[in-house]
């Protein structure tokens, strides 16, 4: 099977591409490489590489170029702090870059497969075809996309999917995100900010076990614009995620109580029509503080980032 990976470069995207390669695939990746996509991520895989904006034209010439049997779409603006401070980007390459990949999947015969997110249920929990109530930009945007998705497929058939994933944690999460910030600021002894009262909960999944979990949908092949919810099922409160860390650290946490994050959800929970077994939190969470802990090269070049630095970033 022939693969495209569109945001291969970052998080989710570059365990996606390691786990193609443990099924025998060498994908071709097409990333911007933005502030959160890095070749670094993808040290030691097996893939060709092409840096590609998802919004332009020219990836409707690689797609015809490499003749995929599927696409699957990872490239996204993705942190809401970033979202609420500066919104633009999240609509340019969430919303049109993914109505691009929808025009290219007019064009040519692949299967698309669109990374959503269970962000997009707002904080009522519910099934795939809860209502969409989305809060933030973020949020927003990649709601807007998987109307756009159910559209193409209704309105001129295409094949695809949509797939939402809960939070994700694991090795190269980019330190703006809460689990590697608090991994980091706490081995750099600083504290970690909380926004409100800390109380918000969110449902964790162990990055490789999303990899899974879209390369067996990807493999089944059934694209008709079905929804797919992926929770970890193991649903924290930032509070007791912080303080697991901590413990698996072997290291006290030092916490600060900030301004809540403007249109905060309380929670998310979504259910699934899916089975698959996932990595037990702790379990998690020790591979990921082991990974930081080894891969200091990684991260440091990272820490002066503005959405890692400050306690409220959203701030103008
Ligand atoms: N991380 C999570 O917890 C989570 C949870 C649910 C859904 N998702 C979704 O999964 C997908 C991947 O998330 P992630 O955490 O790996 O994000 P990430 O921010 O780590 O990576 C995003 C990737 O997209 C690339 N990209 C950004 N703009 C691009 C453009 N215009 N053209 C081409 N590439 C571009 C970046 O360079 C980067 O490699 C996103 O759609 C996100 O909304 C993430």
């Amino acid at each position: 099977m022939k693969v495209m990976i569109v945001g291969g470069a970052g998080f989710i995207g570059s365990a996606f591409v390691r786990e193609a390669n443990r099924r025998g695939m060498k994908p071709l990746v097409a990333d911007l490489l933005t502030y959160a996509g890095r070749r670094e991520n993808l040290v030691g895989t097996d893939h060709d590489f092409v840096r590609a904006d998802v919004r332009s034209e020219d990836i409707h010439g690689l797609i015809k170029e490499f003749s995929p049997d599927v696409v699957v779409n990872f490239a996204a603006e993705t942190h809401v702090d970033r979202s609420i401070y500066k919104p633009q980007e999240f609509v340019t390459t969430n919303v049109l870059g993914s109505v691009n990949l929808l025009e290219a999947a007019r064009k040519f015969d692949f299967s698309y497969v669109h990374i959503s997110t269970d962000e997009v249920y707002g904080e009522e929990c519910g099934d795939e075809n809860s209502p969409l109530r989305p809060s933030s930009p973020y949020s927003a945007s990649k709601a807007s996309a998987d109307l756009f998705v159910k559209a193409y497929v209704r309105t001129y058939g295409i094949k695809s999917v949509i797939v939402r994933p809960s939070n994700n944690y694991g090795p190269r999460q980019f330190p703006e995100k809460l689990i590697p910030k608090v991994i980091i600021r706490t081995l750099l002894d600083t504290h970690v900010p909380i926004y409100g009262d800390g109380k918000t909960e969110r449902d964790w999944i162990y990055v490789e076990d999303t990899a899974k979990v879209i390369l067996d949908l990807v493999e089944r092949g059934e694209m008709r614009g079905e929804v797919h919810n992926i929770p970890g099922g193991q649903r924290y409160s930032v509070v007791d995620v912080i303080k697991m860390v901590g413990e698996v650290m072997g290291k006290d946490v030092r916490v600060k109580f900030v301004n809540d994050r403007p249109g905060h959800d309380r929670r998310y929970c979504m259910t699934s029509k899916l089975r698959y077994t996932v990595t037990p939190i702790r379990e998690g969470l020790r591979k990921t503080v082991e990974w930081y802990l080894e891969n200091r090269w990684w991260w440091e070049p990272l820490t002066n980032d503005k959405f890692f630095l400050d306690d409220e970033p959203w701030r103008v």
